[in-house]
């Protein structure tokens, strides 16, 4: 069936695939217990602060948010060294991507990306028109700014760098980030999509914040990852003034909602010191999922996410299925041409202990067949 009156360039883009949910397993598989590992989840969330704020969020919600989003502009630009002037919210990071995809890009514009990465830039970059440059990742799993620096051209207007990278977990080379950020026409944008920042520790990723006013970069973060309010739909962007009030002109009014947006501004203040200790363990969580996947002679790709990325030397494919038949929700990586490589985000420490024994006992399944 075709949709009369389409825009051409919608039939080259790809609906987004989202993980599984618990309910869809539960009914696929008729199984009761469940858990999901697929979507680098937080598993210590709600924290109290922000689950009571966002209670408290209810009674008002027939009333429109503040429009401005003025209080939680502030608190972001605060963890940046910024004021509220320099922070756009939107509905996930995701809707963020989008604005800027809609912000910059036309047809026969150029965007460059990791082709192993967030599959959204692509399809989102399809649908405004652009034409698609795909950089591979190098051996490492890692992206290469220096092959993205080559791939620029006049006609480049986004440069789409996710890191640390989903799927793999990586991050790139600093000084490598410089010379692309140097290098950037002065019509081209780099944006940092920084989903997974918190997990990292700071020497490791650039320190994009001191490029936002003299490089055309952008910082792009989320609180669907570290703060575990991957259901209340709220992201932001860093970047300088004048972009921010491009941001806000090109998104929709009311682009975030009041439960969203209490649960985000109690993460950054009451609950704070709650954050932090779950990354804490989530760290220490990732350590010993490392080693204990090495143990097992499976090769591990060094993360510095919430998720774990890793060679089974099965089909993954395969594997993923044999894992949700045991009620495990973890990602196969084929869809980003890593057909033996699996995608586990860390769950609490029971959890780890499910995933751990469904894993080996999929894998002893698998490899008798
Ligand atoms: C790298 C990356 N960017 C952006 C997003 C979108 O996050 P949000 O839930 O804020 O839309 C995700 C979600 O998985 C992601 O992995």
């Amino acid at each position: 069936m075709s949709v009369p009156g389409i825009r051409e360039e919608i039939l080259k883009a790809q609906a987004y695939v989202a993980g599984k949910t618990i309910e869809e397993v539960q009914r696929e598989y008729g199984l009761e217990s469940v858990i999901k590992l697929g979507s680098n989840e937080n598993p210590y969330a709600p924290f109290p602060a922000a689950r009571a704020a966002m209670i408290e969020e209810i009674d008002r919600i027939h009333e429109y948010p503040d429009a401005s989003f003025r209080d939680l502009r502030a608190n972001i630009g605060a963890r940046f060294g910024r004021d509220a002037s320099s922070v756009a919210i939107g509905h996930g990071a995701g809707g963020i991507l989008e604005t800027l995809a809609a912000t910059f890009l036309r047809t026969g514009d150029e965007v460059i990306l990791p082709t192993q990465s967030y599959g959204l830039y692509r399809e989102i970059s399809k649908v405004a028109g652009a034409t698609v440059k795909e950089v591979s990742l190098n051996e490492q799993f890692t992206i290469d700014p220096d092959a993205m620096r080559a791939a620029l051209t006049g006609k480049t207007r986004i440069v789409w760098l996710c890191n640390p990278n989903n799927p793999t977990g990586t991050v790139v080379d600093v000084a490598a980030y410089e010379r692309l950020r140097d290098a950037l026409p002065p019509t081209a944008w780099l944006v940092v999509d920084e989903a997974y920042a918190e997990f990292a520790a700071e020497e490791n990723l650039p320190a994009t914040a001191q490029d936002l006013d003299d490089h055309n970069v952008v910082i792009v973060r989320t609180f669907s990852k570290a703060f575990g309010l991957a259901g209340g739909r709220i992201g932001y962007a860093v970047a300088r003034p004048d972009l921010v009030r491009v941001i806000d002109t090109v998104s929709e009014p009311f682009n975030a909602n009041r439960i969203g947006i209490a649960g985000a501004r109690a993460c950054l203040t009451d609950d704070w010191p709650n954050v932090q200790a779950a990354l804490k363990r989530l760290q220490a969580s990732r350590t010993r999922l490392e080693r204990e996947l090495s143990a097992r002679g499976l090769e591990v790709t060094t993360t510095h996410t919430n998720f774990v990325f890793f060679e089974v030397g099965v089909d993954a494919d395969a594997l993923a299925e044999a894992m949700l038949r045991r009620g495990v929700i973890v990602r196969s990586a084929s869809a980003w041409g890593y057909p033996a490589h699996l995608r586990v985000t860390m769950g609490t420490e029971a959890q780890n202990d499910v995933f751990l024994s469904s894993l080996d006992s999929a894998l002893d399944e698998i490899r008798k067949e």
